[in-house]
């Protein structure tokens, strides 16, 4: 969930995300090993409870294969292994260094044998058509620098009629809210992100929520991709954003 600053953020008209790809992904592999720690403390621990909330939306079936888009240390795919004990994962990230952690947490809790990570990035993805029975992804799709390469292709790799669900840090609607979500971030965040990371941490990660597009943007992103019945679900009071549809 949490980032740290490389403060050359570059957002521009061919670009939805504040930073190119190679520097998100230079970013994310200085911060893999204190990761997962500062997501559950910035989170209040919620970070778990609204990944469960993405696995549900996908209603699997038992034998499901489900790719886990931008899966950082392999969070959800441990859930959706637990859940479900014949489903199979696969996970993609740009990042090596998450890739690492995640390959060796679910080796830990013995799930390995069915999950595989690999390097990939959601806009080009190199399985086939059709292939999937669910897509997810946790607070990815906020890095991601065109949105709707991204839509176009986990709408080619599910199954028609598979599921979509996508977790983004949001925006709340209530002024009030949005108020305190705005010193959490600018002030909270970074001094927590310094504290636990990197010196320079947690600035991106306030900047890239605040810029990111608004929900009924992202639903019309992914109509506009092919995806059916799109929703967004607003979790705890709209910090975070539960997208779904079907291909
Ligand atoms: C905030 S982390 C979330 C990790 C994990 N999904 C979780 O729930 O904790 C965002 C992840 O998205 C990955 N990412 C960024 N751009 C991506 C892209 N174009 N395709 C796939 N993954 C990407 C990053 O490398 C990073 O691991």
């Amino acid at each position: 969930m949490g980032q740290t600053g490389d403060r050359t953020l570059t957002h521009d008209s061919h670009s939805d995300a504040l930073l190119p790809a190679e520097a998100n992904r230079r970013m994310f592999d200085s911060i893999a090993e204190r990761y997962d720690r500062l997501n559950h403390v910035l989170s209040l621990g919620l970070d778990r409870h609204w990944r469960r909330q993405a696995v549900r939306a996908l209603q699997l079936t038992d034998q499901a294969t489900v790719l886990d888009a931008g899966c950082g240390t392999g969070d959800l795919c441990l859930d959706i292994l637990l859940s479900f004990p014949a489903a199979r994962t696969i996970g993609i990230d740009p990042s090596e260094g998450m890739l690492m952690l995640a390959r060796k947490k679910l080796h830990r809790s013995k799930c390995s044998s069915r999950s595989t990570f690999t390097t990939g990035d959601v806009t080009a993805l190199t399985c086939e058509d059709d292939f999937f029975d669910g897509v997810i992804s946790a607070f990815c799709i906020r890095n991601v620098c065109h949105r709707q390469a991204a839509f176009r292709e986990i709408h080619r790799v599910l199954k028609p009629g598979s599921r979509v669900a996508l977790l983004e840090l949001t925006r709340p609607e209530n002024a009030l809210l949005r108020g305190g979500h705005c010193f959490f971030l600018r002030y909270i965040v970074p001094l927590l992100g310094a504290l636990l990371s990197r010196g320079d941490a947690y600035h991106y990660l306030a900047d890239s929520i605040q810029q990111f597009a608004k929900p009924q943007i992202v639903l019309d992103e992914m109509r506009e991709a092919g995806l059916l019945d799109v929703q967004a679900q607003p979790l705890t009071g709209g910090i975070v954003t539960l997208f779904s549809g079907k291909a």
